[in-house]
């Protein structure tokens, strides 16, 4: 694989295999000449809305204070020490999702969001640690990170953020715009800003086996098939009538072991939790859409793309699409897994689509999942 300009002189690979969970790394100019994608203000109204996530994190007179949004109102400008952060700004940004997706020599079904942070002079979050991988690409001013390989991890009790007890850091780095530094799951780090200052955070998925363990559960609830009903044509008269009967148990453990988690179940759990939306993401089709075949015509010329809030994915003969699974055949699977990769299908591969993509692309189209391109 080529270098990515991106991780600086090298390549996706070497990166995986020297850095990717183990330890970090810093990449001066990794966008060169990098600015902000969208305006303070911008940001500060996505802020405002309660469609997007964001934490308004204040240091004053040293003491730690934590404001979930919307945020209606921010601190004065000039006042040091605050920093607003708006989580997901991908789905609401062209500028911000394209940049997000040139992280995609990572997996889709690990790659999260991006979120932006302002921060004033002095401000930050705190010495802290995160469970997933992340990006900090310096998008304006400078921000002083001191970061470290700890394995005490301990925090401080009844403070509003999770601030580590015994920071240690090791290395004290200033980035400038356009400089990045990756940090693995777990990684001490506290950035503190110089003068006014935007990071960007690319982060990552990593569900606790616990969380998928739960949904699993839930989910083969819905698929099990267990016929029949406790029978006991040999029940014996009781002087014990409270006790649960021992055929009773014995019975019903030999029903459950019937259970079996096939391979199958597992993918299609897997996918349809993966590209489920999150809570706060809503999709909105065409005001006017067009009939089907209008829409087949207009796909044919100019090609049709996935919606930035669109998660698609595949496994094997298993499409998934926000949440929803489906089996295809040999040559839709053809078409859907280019749909997938390139999040666009132009309008030569669309002419190969059988009647039931069709179908498929232009209820998709309809709910918004997709437009044209
Ligand atoms: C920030 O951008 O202020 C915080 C990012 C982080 O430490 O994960
Ligand atoms: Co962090």
């Amino acid at each position: 694989m080529k270098k990515l300009p991106l991780l600086g002189d090298i390549t996706p690979a070497q990166f995986l295999r020297d850095y990717w969970h183990k330890k970090p790394l810093l990449i001066r100019n990794a966008i060169p000449g990098f600015k902000p994608l969208l305006s303070l203000d911008a940001l500060a109204k996505l802020a405002a809305t309660n469609h997007a996530e964001s934490r308004l994190v204040t240091g004053f007179d040293g003491q730690w204070s934590l404001q979930h949004g919307p945020l209606a109102e921010l601190p004065p400008r000039d006042k040091q020490q605050w920093t607003m952060l708006v989580q997901g700004v991908n789905l609401f940004d062209a500028k911000a999702d394209a940049l997000l997706r040139q992280f995609r020599f990572l997996p889709d079904a690990r790659l999260d969001d991006l979120m932006i942070s302002f921060a004033t002079d002095g401000g930050g979050v705190g010495p802290h640690f995160d469970s997933y991988d992340v990006f900090l690409l310096q998008a304006q001013g400078q921000r002083r990170w001191r970061i470290g390989k700890q394995k005490d991890l301990t925090l401080i009790d009844g403070l509003p953020l999770k601030i580590l007890a015994n920071f240690e850091p090791e290395e004290d780095l200033v980035l400038n715009p356009g400089d990045m530094l990756y940090l693995p799951p777990q990684y001490a780090h506290d950035g503190i800003a110089i003068g006014d200052c935007q990071t960007y955070s690319i982060g990552f998925r990593l569900p606790s086996y616990q969380e998928l363990g739960e949904g699993f559960l839930q989910f083969m609830a819905d698929s099990i098939d267990l016929p029949g009903r406790y029978e006991d044509p040999d029940l014996k008269a009781t002087d014990k009538p409270a006790e649960i009967p021992r055929q009773m148990l014995t019975d019903l453990a030999d029903e459950l072991n019937k259970v079996r988690f096939t391979e199958e179940d597992i993918t299609i759990f897997l996918g349809e939790y993966l590209s489920e939306p999150k809570h706060n993401v809503f999709f909105t089709g065409p005001a006017k859409p067009l009939t089907v075949g209008k829409f087949g015509e207009a796909v044919m010329k100019k090609g049709l793309v996935l919606s930035r809030k669109t998660q698609m994915l595949y496994r094997g003969k298993n499409v998934f699409i926000n949440g929803e699974s489906f089996g295809v055949g040999k040559a839709d699977k053809a078409t859907l897994e280019l749909l997938a990769n390139n999040r666009r299908l132009e309008p030569e591969e669309f002419a190969a689509a059988s009647d039931d993509v069709l179908e498929a692309l232009y209820t998709w189209y309809q709910d918004g999942w997709a437009e044209l391109g």
